[in-house]
């Protein structure tokens, strides 16, 4: 099965041509085809994602990373098509909150033939919405265009899905999911998200826990922010940490665990954040901010974060008939909390399977949208085009 796979929940347009076969039981990836564009540069003038700008960028870039994904694939073809008037109607239809994307669909489409492809996926949810629909309502059009059949993606679940992929060490465009114990427990953790699922069937999951507050990776977005880390504050604060842990630094202020003794398998990150707030000035003073003040803080900072998501996550283990952990999100990227899981599982719960992500599926990108689209092919859940909705606040937990 091959799939166009398309994601823009935040500031990647990503756009990939994935081959899947197999089943749940052993599936093997081919990438056919791969483009993204980071919209991150423009984003850290703001010191943050602004939806509108977001939406602007995807609507203007969206066509370009269709072309090169196709292009790398080897599956554009030229030819010549003169669209109907009601073709070339719906799809100004489709796209009349975007009539740039339109307009250059419709030229795409008159260029170019129908690609070898079997299935559109699409990330429907969650993330900010005004971008989510510039990637639904362009899929709806394609859908239309191309006649092929969509299927809606939950961006976390491309996350949690991307976690299982067994690299291939001699081909980096392959990769397997197979060895999989259900059921799994995901870790997910990224800008809007912090939560505990229990994948008790393939996509199928239930909520097991989540953040009462902020979500970790925005946690480490505002600390970076007041330590005056330019965005995203994540991987500044890892890269700080690192370099802390390496000399050797021993002396570090205390931040608060929030949780960590509490039963349930929920978290909170805002007093850890508001806890780095308040020793600032212990540690500065009335001087600058230094590089060594970053230093500490990231350290403490990190510690205390790590901690906490390896706690709630050995809770979650004893408190489900979990046989596998997944983490997934861009939080998973980080060093330190990948390094401390290892351990700590290989210790306390040798036979568990830690499925930690590749980097490169840990930010945000199409392959892993692609991955889960397989998976929802296979059980033949297509979405109707004009059915499809972007639902920035979509739920992992309520689709199953
Ligand atoms: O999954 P993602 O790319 O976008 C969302 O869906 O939110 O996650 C982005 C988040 C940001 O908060 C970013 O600071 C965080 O992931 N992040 C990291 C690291 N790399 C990215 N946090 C800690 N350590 C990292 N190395
Ligand atoms: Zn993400």
């Amino acid at each position: 099965m091959k799939l166009l796979a398309i994601e823009t929940s935040c500031d990647e347009t990503a756009i990939t041509v994935l081959e899947g076969t197999g089943d749940t039981t052993h599936a093997d990836f081919r990438i056919l085809g791969n483009a993204l564009l980071s919209q991150i540069d423009i984003h850290r003038e703001f010191g943050g994602v602004f939806p509108a700008v977001a939406k602007r960028e995807h609507a203007k870039n969206i066509v370009p990373m269709l072309h090169a994904s196709l292009s790398n694939a080897g599956l554009l073809r030229e030819e010549t098509r003169t669209l109907s008037e009601s073709e070339i109607q719906t799809i100004t239809e489709i796209l009349s909150r975007e009539p740039e994307t339109a307009a250059a669909l419709i030229a795409f489409l008159s260029q170019y033939a129908v690609p070898d492809i079997d299935v559109l996926a699409v990330t429907h949810g969650p993330g900010l919405e005004p971008a989510l629909w510039v990637g639904v309502n362009f899929t709806r059009a394609l859908a239309h265009a191309w006649q092929k059949p969509i299927v809606g993606v939950n961006h976390m679940e491309g996350h949690l899905l991307s976690a299982l992929a067994t690299p291939n060490p001699d081909d980096d465009r392959a990769f397997s999911l197979t060895n999989i114990t259900l059921p799994v427990l995901g870790l997910l953790i990224s800008g809007g998200h912090t939560e505990l699922v229990l994948m008790e069937s393939w996509l199928s999951y239930r909520l097991v826990g989540r953040t009462r507050d902020d979500a970790v990776g925005e946690a480490f977005d505002k600390a970076g922010r007041m330590l005056g880390l330019p965005y995203p504050g994540g991987p500044e604060i890892s890269a700080r940490a690192e370099k802390s842990r390496a000399e050797g630094r021993t002396e570090l202020p205390v931040l608060p665990r929030p949780m960590l003794h509490d039963d349930s398998c929920d978290f909170s990150f805002s007093g850890l954040k508001t806890a780095v707030r308040y020793r600032i000035p212990d540690l500065v003073g009335d001087n600058e901010m230094t590089e060594e003040v970053r230093e500490i803080l990231s350290h403490a900072f990190e510690d205390a974060a790590g901690d906490v998501l390896l706690a709630k996550t050995l809770r979650a283990l004893e408190a489900t008939n979990a046989q596998s952990v997944a983490l997934g999100g861009g939080v998973s990227a980080n060093n330190h909390i990948r390094t401390i899981f290892a351990q700590k599982l290989a210790e306390t719960h040798p036979h568990i399977n830690l499925f930690l992500p590749e980097f490169r599926f840990c930010t945000d990108n199409a392959i892993m949208i692609g991955i889960a689209g397989f998976f929802h092919a296979l059980q033949e859940k297509y979405i109707p085009a004009a059915e499809l909705r972007a639902n920035g606040n979509l739920r992992l937990t309520e689709h199953s």
